[in-house]
């Protein structure tokens, strides 16, 4: 794999081979951490955060990976600075450009995140817009790995609403990965008729598969991962939970659905999810419509289906992976000893 100075803007720009170099990239690196090995080789370097949305597993994910590998790190929060707001984001890009050696973006449209890359000649690495949540895909794949083995010909059954960041990504991941992905969901809330198209024909090459359907009996049978997201994501209205709820429930992830799937199958979810009344928006929901659990419930949440938390670790390995290809350093680190 040689993906130096690329952008990681979406997973649609790289090839299965590239997809897999950073997968094995991130189980090394892993493993160093693991035993304690030093992976400092981009001591003296700096990297820029900017989250225009709010994040946990996405922002520490990037500041631990960075300072193992020897980075500083500059964190600018959905405030703090001028971006979009009195500075383009062409002039941001230049400015940011001349001082880090890399940019991670979290925000809105993805075509902002394209923008920043377009001007910026250093790697920019897109941590969650609308459309796509690349890295995440990543950690995915490597629990999938982790538990699963080999991804290839596994499939993959996402619930709920699949037009969003997760859905699409997904989708795309497992095209070009070989998975058999399935979109489970009411009719309107599958991913767009282009991204299909464009999926379909990587699926057709890698050996994987695209389905969407509304039945959820069909959807989990054979099923080697089950995976959703929160019905309501980052920056829009909260006027849309009302028909959210009346229309995705019937696609919550409880047991009598895991039940249907393969024996050994796995539970997924990029967190945050919504499995109890522990945060404020969870009892503001109890309170308005008397849900307990919404996506999936608390049950399946700590089943010994649910590999969650294996699955947010590794957002870290595989940030990782992707801040040290893009930045030139894969050979070094697999070549570094103790
Ligand atoms: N999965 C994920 O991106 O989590 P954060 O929003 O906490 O970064
Ligand atoms: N679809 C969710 C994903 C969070 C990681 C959101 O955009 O809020």
């Amino acid at each position: 794999m040689n993906v130096k100075g690329r952008d990681f803007l979406t997973l649609k720009d790289f090839s299965p081979q590239e997809i897999r170099g950073f997968l094995d990239l991130a189980a090394v690196l892993k493993a160093k951490k693991k035993a304690g090995e030093r992976m400092d080789v981009l001591r003296g370097k700096n990297v820029v955060l900017i989250f225009e949305k709010t994040s946990t597993r996405t922002r520490c994910s990037f500041e631990v990976a960075a300072h193992d590998l020897g980075m500083g790190t500059t964190y600018l929060d959905p405030s703090g600075s001028q971006i979009g707001k009195k500075e383009s984001i062409a002039d941001t890009a230049q400015v940011l450009a001349s001082m880090f050696e890399g940019i991670e973006y979290r925000g809105f449209g993805q075509s902002i995140v394209e923008e920043l890359a377009r001007y910026a000649d250093v790697p920019v690495w897109n941590g969650l817009t609308n459309e796509y949540h690349p890295t995440q895909i990543l950690a995915d794949m490597l629990t999938i790995r982790e538990c699963l083995g080999d991804e290839r010909g596994k499939k993959l059954v996402y619930m709920g609403d699949a037009r969003y960041n997760m859905g699409n990504s997904l989708m795309i991941g497992c095209a070009k990965l070989g998975l058999h992905f399935v979109a489970c969901a009411p009719e309107g809330y599958f991913p767009g008729e282009e991204l299909r198209r464009e999926c379909l024909a990587w699926a057709e090459e890698s050996g994987g598969s695209i389905l969407f359907t509304s039945n959820p009996e069909e959807a989990m049978k054979d099923a080697d991962i089950v995976y959703t997201d929160v019905w309501v994501s980052m920056g829009e209205p909260e006027a849309v939970w009302e028909e959210r709820i009346r229309v995705l429930s019937p696609y919550r992830v409880t047991m009598d659905l895991m039940r249907m799937a393969k024996p050994g199958a796995i539970f997924l979810h990029c967190l945050p999810a919504f499995h109890d009344c522990e945060t404020g928006i969870g009892r503001e929901i109890y309170e308005k419509y008397g849900l307990k659990e919404m996506e999936v419930t608390d049950e399946v949440f700590k089943s010994s289906y649910s590999r969650v938390f294996e699955e947010a670790e590794n957002r870290m390995h595989t940030i990782k992976a992707v801040m040290a290809a893009t930045l030139g350093v894969e050979e070094a680190l697999c070549t570094t000893t103790k």
